[in-house]
């Protein structure tokens, strides 16, 4: 799999995704909540996404909830690499304030089309919507002080230019603080080459150590991965045999291997 036929793949589903949300349906599939992944079910306390449009609720794609880990201060300027329908990035707004700043950065017309009208929906000022590529932040040096991700730095092909940009754009002391999809030791190859899993979350997702590396590499410190949500097998059954994976013969290499993270990092003064 080359890095414009992943590119490509994750378009093509995301947009996908965003046409259901406009035409009222779930973002993970066409009729029913129950064959969406294990991985973006129940992130959010009910009472959080209250007074958010029903469509930012509806596209939430993540597999964690990175604004209640950021610690978010009144004032502060919050990038969210790869916003989707606009969840995180609106949250964020409410966080920072009116004195802050919130830009959602994505890829995919439809996406941001849908981001943009739950921003009208919502009446509020302080979000941008920046249409482009995480591995190339249409923003200067030094002008965020949180890049906050949620599900999406798995689905990328050149992860170490994402994390090379995402430090260029911190200002020094700038937070990292990112919801992912990471692995526990090894994968069974299989998996990793298959395309519908890669934009599912799943195959291009890092080991522990590599992210922690890749971090390092790229200049961060006071790095920590932090597991929020361990997948067993059976959790991903349903999910796994609808994509023709024979779930059997694969589970005793992959059980508690697949982790929803909350990971940060911090760039240096
Ligand atoms: C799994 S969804 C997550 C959306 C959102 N963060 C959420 O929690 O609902 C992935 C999003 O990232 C975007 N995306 C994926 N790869 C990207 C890239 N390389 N550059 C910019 N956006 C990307 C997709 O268009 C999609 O909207």
């Amino acid at each position: 799999m080359s890095n414009s036929d992943i590119k490509e793949a994750v378009r093509e589903k995301y947009s996908q995704a965003a046409l259901r949300v406009s035409i009222g349906r779930s973002s993970c599939c066409g009729t029913s909540a129950d064959c969406c992944s294990p991985i973006t079910s129940n992130l959010y306390e009910p009472g959080e996404t209250g007074g958010l449009p029903e469509d930012a609720v509806l596209a939430s794609l993540g597999c964690g909830n990175p604004t209640a880990l950021a610690e978010l201060k009144p004032g502060e300027t919050v990038l969210d690499l790869g916003s989707g329908g606009g969840i995180d990035v609106l949250l964020s707004a409410r966080r920072v304030g009116s004195t802050g700043k919130a830009y959602g950065l994505d890829m995919t017309d439809e996406m941001l089309a849908l981001a943009r009208e739950n921003q009208r929906k919502a009446g509020v000022r302080n979000v941008e919507f920046l249409k482009g590529e995480i591995e190339n932040i249409p923003l200067p040096d030094n002008s965020v002080d949180v890049i906050i991700s949620n599900c999406v730095i798995n689905l990328s092909g050149d992860k170490d230019r994402v994390l090379r940009e995402a430090f260029r754009v911190l200002k020094p002391g700038g937070r990292f603080a990112v919801s992912d999809v990471v692995t526990r030791g090894e994968v069974p190859a299989q998996l990793r080459q298959d395309m519908l899993l890669w934009v599912g979350c799943i195959a291009g997702a890092l080991q522990e150590s590599e992210y922690t590396a890749k971090l390092a590499q790229a200049g961060f410190e006071a790095i920590e991965i932090q597991p929020t949500r361990i997948y067993s097998i059976e959790d991903a059954r349903e999910f796994l045999n609808r994509k023709g994976i024979d779930v059997d013969a694969i589970a005793p290499q992959v059980e508690g291997k697949f982790m929803s993270a909350f990971v940060r990092a911090v760039k240096p003064v």
